[in-house]
């Protein structure tokens, strides 16, 4: 008997539901012996209190379009691990105490940088764990691909695109809020993909001065409207300069999120009717799109695959194109940032993009 667990841990996306599809066809289909499949409920927590459900393919027909996760998720901070629950159950003894009693062979976690961390943790407590790269925001270390960000993308440059027919009704300038705290990776794309004539990313400050410089430069080209995108985690070069703790006793003042104070600054600045749009997390929500669903499918096999072949303690990843593992212990809790010297930021600057910095 082989007997696998599956969690979706963190902020959800739209395919994780096609990755444990994957994942479980997989296994049934290669599998020599017989499968038992438990389903751990809203994340760590099903795993905590032993809160799961025993799961057959049929469970998984039919989710490949399916957004959002069958098995709820939640968030549990790593940095809270070793802290004991309210109700003075310990974490990680009651992680392997469940784990144990059901007699799991490996445990497949959908994760991002915080789940990798306690997944690895795990690891270390002689755990067979195998971690799949989810998260809409493609920060995870070790891999160039997450799933999610594909259709994150898609609805962030969909939502541009339907801001921008009436923005140029009404000559207006947009500034549009992408998820994206520590990491620009889709206000990045989704900007480029959108045609915004200015993308604030986490990863390059910026100065006001050339923002309301870029946007004059549209105006007085013929541009009527302008678009600017802007990252949840946009910051400007004083509040980079700042220590860390300031700068974060200064976000967490905020009584409206960053695209505001841009918002008021460059109407303040340049007389404009300015508006302030936010997709928030509809980017989270909907079905996955068709890359999503490939490259879900390409993780679902690639872990289902390491499993059958007794491979564990890796995060499957996507690393110039091919599929392959990479040690959980070397990627865990990474972070990937944009490089403000990639090909794509060089290529947004050539084609006239502010990215706000010079
Ligand atoms: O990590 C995914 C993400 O959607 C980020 O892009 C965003 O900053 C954050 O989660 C939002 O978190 P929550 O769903 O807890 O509001």
């Amino acid at each position: 008997m082989l007997r696998i667990g599956l969690l979706t841990s963190g902020g959800d996306c739209q395919a994780l539901n096609a990755t444990m599809r994957a994942i479980v066809k997989t296994i049934i289909y290669q599998s020599k012996e017989p499968v038992e499949i438990y389903g751990f409920l809203d994340g760590y927590q099903g795993l905590i209190y032993g809160r799961y459900k025993q799961m057959t393919w049929a469970d998984f027909s039919g989710t490949l379009t399916q957004g959002g996760t069958i098995l709820g998720t939640s968030r549990t901070p790593f940095k809270r691990i070793d802290i004991p629950e309210e109700d003075g159950v310990e974490k990680v003894p009651a992680m392997k105490q469940t784990y144990r009693k059901l007699h799991l062979d490996c445990l497949f976690m959908l994760g991002g940088n915080g789940s990798t961390k306690t997944a690895n943790r795990l690891r270390e407590e002689g755990l067979n764990i195998i971690a799949l790269p989810k998260t809409i925001d493609n920060d995870t270390w070790g891999t160039d691909m997450t799933f999610g960000f594909p259709s994150a993308i898609d609805v962030a440059t969909t939502y541009i695109d339907e801001i921008k027919t009436t923005a140029s009704s009404h000559g207006r300038v947009f500034v549009i809020e992408i998820m994206g705290h520590k990491v620009g990776w889709i206000p990045l794309y989704a900007g480029v993909a959108g045609g915004a004539d200015v993308i604030l990313l986490p990863e390059i400050p910026y100065e006001m001065d050339n923002v309301i410089e870029a946007i004059e430069r549209r105006d007085k080209s013929g541009g009527r409207f302008a678009i600017v995108a802007v990252a949840e985690g946009a910051i400007s070069k004083q509040e980079a300069e700042l220590p860390k703790k300031e700068y974060k006793k200064l976000v967490a003042k905020r009584k409206y999120s960053v695209a505001y104070e841009i918002a008021d600054e460059i109407a303040k600045r340049t007389g404009r009717e300015v508006r302030v749009g936010i997709p928030g997390h509809t980017q989270r929500g909907g079905a996955p799109d068709a890359q999503d669903r490939i490259f879900a499918t390409q993780c679902g096999v690639e872990a289902a695959k390491a499993c059958l072949n007794g491979k564990f303690g890796v995060m499957v990843a996507k690393v110039q194109d091919k599929m392959t593992l990479v040690p959980l212990k070397d990627v865990a809790g990474k972070l990937k940032y944009v490089d403000p010297k990639s090909d794509l930021v060089k290529e947004a600057r050539y084609l006239g993009i502010s990215f706000g910095d010079e």
